[in-house]
């Protein structure tokens, strides 16, 4: 077997032949092995404001999660993992329910469950067999990767002609229904839709996005990784995001007649926020208004080659998820503050949730080894042990190879 990270797309075939190859009933040695591959994501800004209807700007990048996949002709549904322990199986009939024995089936019972709800149904069953080169729980969507790949997957596969925006749909319904987290839109719409060279400029209240050529010049993305267990992340996602219904319905009490709160400008807030009188809900809202501003003004930075006013504004949006929003934590301040006094970094900032996972840096293509280097050691020092890091570049979303 294969190091981790490093799984190609053949790999994944030979080992898919070799886990299914013995034969047995309702078993199809002969028939076609499908591929997919779905990448993950950075958000380059626009954080915890996809579930409040502001506009985010990710961009799928060039690490991949890959999916083989063949029918069976029975009904049996059979999934394993290149690098997950166990094999999971199930029958297309099976009335799929959350169980957390089930692991990282879960992800793929929870999209065969939102397919069923849809009235799609299976003539026969299949087999499967995954295998990531993203980090898991890292803050750049492996989850989201896992579900849209499969559901692409299996759409292709019995064809469903599921569209692209409804594979992202059904990703966040199954995350809602099936997972129990309460998340936006912005992962698995990005890693349905995205496209190499280009970041998406989303607008979360539309569901609709417009591409953003990404020409970052001589500069590229490092993925930071601050490899800390997020367990607590889920429930504290979910309370940020009842601050912020709390937050608009104060504001709406007091008059301002508005559907969410990125449809308030920093203008309005800065007379109608006095409305809000618990401190902590005011930051809250502070930050989804102020965000959503930093995004419009982002893109338009990366638009007129800009690259510097859009480093500052990565800074910006990372010192407002610290103190306004409070999702940061000792790990990405210090990669991010780190980050920011090496040569060649020009902007920062947490990606995600928060909470641990991943933060990002524009940094100069000449500077990215020494960069890594420093940071891996700044970061060390203070919080006892490594990071994960990597540059790269944009990707496609989900396809079949
Ligand atoms: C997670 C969620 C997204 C989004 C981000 C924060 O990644 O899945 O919907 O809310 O957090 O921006």
């Amino acid at each position: 077997m294969k190091e981790k990270f490093d799984v190609t797309p053949e790999l994944l075939k030979e080992n898919f032949i070799e886990v299914y190859q013995a034969a047995e009933a309702g078993r199809d040695t002969n028939g076609e092995i499908r591929m997919f591959a779905s990448p993950a994501r950075i958000n380059i800004i626009g954080e915890h404001i996809d579930y409040n209807g502001g506009f985010v700007f990710p961009a799928a990048i060039d690490r991949y999660l890959y999916c083989a996949i063949r029918k069976r002709t029975d009904t049996k549904i059979i999934y394993n993992d290149l690098f997950f322990p166990g094999t999971y199986t199930f029958d297309v009939n099976d009335d799929f329910k959350f169980d957390k024995a089930n692991d990282y089936a879960n992800f793929l019972n929870g999209i065969l469950s939102c397919m069923k709800k849809r009235g799609l149904t299976f003539p026969c069953g299949f087999e499967v067999l995954v295998a990531s080169n993203v980090p898991s729980a890292g803050g750049i969507s492996s989850s989201s990767a896992l579900e849209c790949g499969f559901a692409w997957a299996v759409s292709e596969t019995f064809g469903f002609n599921i569209s692209r925006k409804d594979i992202a749909l059904m990703g966040q319904q199954s995350e809602h229904e099936f997972m129990n987290v309460n998340c936006g839109i912005m992962d698995q719409y990005i890693i349905a839709t995205g496209k190499k060279d280009t970041a998406e400029l989303l607008d979360c209240a539309k569901i609709e996005h417009e591409y953003v050529p990404l020409n970052l010049g001589d500069y590229r993305f490092v993925v930071m990784n601050t490899k800390k267990q997020r367990k607590l992340a889920d429930s504290k996602y979910n309370e940020r995001r009842s601050q912020c219904e709390e937050g608009l319905a104060a504001l709406q009490a007091a008059g301002l007649n508005v559907p969410d709160l990125c449809s308030i400008t920093p203008d309005v807030f800065a007379t109608a926020g006095s409305a809000i009188k618990d401190e902590v809900i005011y930051r809250r809202v502070r930050h989804c208004v102020t965000e959503n501003d930093r995004v419009l003004r982002a893109v338009a930075a990366l638009r007129a080659d800009k690259l510097e006013e859009l480093g500052q504004l990565l800074y910006e949006s990372h010192n407002s998820l610290r103190d306004d929003y409070e999702v940061t934590g000792i790990e990405l301040d210090t990669l991010v503050e780190v980050a920011s006094k090496q040569p060649g970094c020009i902007g920062a900032r947490m990606t995600g949730a928060g909470f641990g996972g991943c933060a990002i840096a524009l940094v100069h293509k000449d500077c990215t080894e020494d960069f890594i280097k420093n940071v891996q050691a700044g970061y060390s020092k203070v919080v006892g042990y490594e990071g994960g890091f990597f540059a790269c570049s944009s990707g496609d979303g989900v396809r079949e190879i």
